[in-house]
């Protein structure tokens, strides 16, 4: 194509883009649909979120000669394409649209807090500038939009509600990290001080058999309408249930939202009745796996944090693991193993804050009121290669890999928590929570693919407050016995044929 003719094209596509973002300007401020929330955030006094920080982190990038023409170009050739594809519009003007809103800034248009800090950002660089950050950020994270549409759909034995509640913010897939996670109605309670810290995209799938469902409802009604503002922004739930314990009434995801909210002078309906649940009566087994790859599978960000709800992430670490792939200047992050980002897991004392940093972290561990996590319940699933090496190094600024482990010698039976993507394999779903060794097939697989564990050095998980001790449990005792024949005799032959094997591996 010439040169002129390019720009013939550039000039049209510019035009009709000004079309699409006047539409789009319109239809927002005509409705602002059933799940963008309107609820006055204060943005000011809150700390940046996520997206916000990574934006501003890739300020660097914004001054590479060069960048701005052939960005520019490439938005527009890319907005082109997108055209003719299947893409919502909505992707396709988001980028656009935080430079329109800028210029908009004091015409009154009153945007949905959504976008607001975005646009506020922008108030510190030229509006031309910022394609050259987004498709920067973009460049190192190929990745394709998924939709938080609701839907519901059939997985086994279950029925799931994927995207019932979605969150409200509009997340593009490179420039975040989801927290995806599994729980019931009784560990909602965790979700506030995990966004406090966490302060990005939340995927969360809910076990809510027969009547847990309609308190699982109900719970999710509170934290979004009692709760901080993050929970409505960030947080998007999945609900799953066995088709032989399908509750009476399952109103459709629209109905759900556009219904009344919850009477906030209530207390939050898991504050008393742990005892009742439905799954406890019916002496159902939790299917923690299941719930898992609900989770992961549904985040719309490439990188993801698969975690248990108990865990929570140091502040700004999403900021900072994006910062270091974008630069991606250690060797080890680009060598051509499959890898994932291991967190060391540390638990704490019950009246201690769980700390901000690994500066506070080390003065805890010194002072006995934090240590390494399940040290007195199971020290070899959690114990990290070079795990004290990791707690005599001082905190820097930024994130490096600290280490790479491997899932062979004394690490065999690790189980990490780790940021990763979805191209990883997944958790065995037959395996439940009571059955214990819910992720050792999926460790498994994984040394068997010869994944490295890169280890973050400024980087953790703290879990709850409260250092748990041993309980003996002999229903579960019963239970992990038959899940170790299960694995043993039928899963374990299975992966060798799926995945092979490999010297050193094992369950
Ligand atoms: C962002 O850019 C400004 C100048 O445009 C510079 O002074 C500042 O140090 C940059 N910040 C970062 C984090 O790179
Ligand atoms: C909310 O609950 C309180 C306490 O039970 C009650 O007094 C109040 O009338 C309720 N408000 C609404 C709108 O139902
Ligand atoms: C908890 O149980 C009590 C007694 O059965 C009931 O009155 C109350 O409504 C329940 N609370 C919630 C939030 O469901
Ligand atoms: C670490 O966190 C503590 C509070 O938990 C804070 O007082 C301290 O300034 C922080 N240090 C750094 C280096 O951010």
């Amino acid at each position: 194509m010439s040169l002129i003719s390019r720009r013939n094209w550039a000039l049209r596509l510019s035009i009709i883009l000004n079309i699409c973002v006047l539409l789009y300007v319109c239809v927002h401020f005509g409705s602002s649909g059933p799940w963008i929330d309107d609820g006055s955030v204060n943005w000011e006094s809150q700390p940046l979120t996520q997206v916000q920080s990574v934006i501003k982190n890739a300020n660097e990038s914004q001054r590479l000669p060069g960048t701005i023409t052939t960005n520019v170009e490439a938005k527009l050739s890319k907005t082109k394409s997108e055209t003719n594809n299947k893409l919502p519009p909505i992707v396709k003007v988001e980028a656009t649209k935080r430079i329109e809103s800028e210029n908009n800034k004091d015409n009154g248009v009153n945007e949905a807090d959504a976008n607001r800090p975005l646009t506020q950002l922008n108030q510190e660089s030229s509006p031309l500038a910022q394609p050259s950050v987004t498709m920067t950020m973009k460049d190192a994270t190929p990745c394709i939009q998924k939709s938080l549409k609701p839907k519901r759909a059939q997985r086994g034995d279950y029925w799931v509600l994927y995207n019932y509640v979605p969150m409200s913010m509009s997340v593009q897939c490179w420039e975040s990290i989801t927290y995806t996670t599994h729980a019931d109605f009784t560990f909602l309670d965790n979700l506030e001080p995990l966004l406090k810290r966490w302060q990005a995209p939340v995927s969360i799938a809910l076990h809510a058999p027969g009547t847990d469902f309609q308190i699982t409802l109900e719970s999710i009604k509170y934290l979004r309408s009692c709760g901080s503002s993050l929970i409505s922004q960030l947080v998007t739930f999945h609900i799953y249930f066995s088709n032989k314990h399908v509750p009476k009434v399952v109103p459709p995801s629209d109905k759900f939202l556009n219904s009344a909210p919850y009477n906030c002078s209530l207390s939050a309906p898991w504050a008393n009745n742990h005892t009742k649940m439905y799954k406890t009566e019916k002496k159902l087994v939790y299917p923690v796996n299941v719930g898992r790859n609900i989770a992961r599978e549904s985040a719309v960000t490439h990188y993801v944090l698969a975690s248990d709800i108990e865990l929570y992430p140091n502040p700004n670490l999403p900021s900072k693991f994006l910062e270091m792939i974008r630069k991606s200047n250690q060797p080890e992050l680009n060598k051509p193993n499959p890898k994932v980002f291991v967190l060391p897991i540390f638990e704490v004392e019950k009246n201690c804050q769980p700390p901000e940093n690994k500066t506070s972290l080390i003065q805890m561990l010194k002072a006995g009121t934090a240590i390494p996590f399940h040290k007195k319940l199971c020290s070899v699933c959690h114990n990290i290669p070079k795990g004290k090496e990791w707690q005599q190094t001082p905190e820097t600024n930024e994130l490096h890999v600290f280490h790479v482990g491997k899932r062979t010698g004394n690490f065999a039976h690790w189980e990490p928590i780790f940021i990763g993507t979805n191209s990883d394999p997944m958790y065995e779903e037959r395996l439940s929570w009571e059955g214990k060794s819910d992720k050792m097939t999926q460790g498994y697989t994984f040394c068997v693919l010869d994944y490295d564990f890169l280890i973050l050095d400024n980087a953790f998980l703290v879990h709850r407050p409260g250092i748990k001790f041993y309980k003996k449990d002999s229903l579960r005792q019963t239970l992990a016995a038959k899940t170790n024949v299960l694995i043993k005799k039928i899963i374990l032959p299975e992966l060798k044929v799926i995945y092979g094997s490999r010297k050193g591996c094992v369950i």
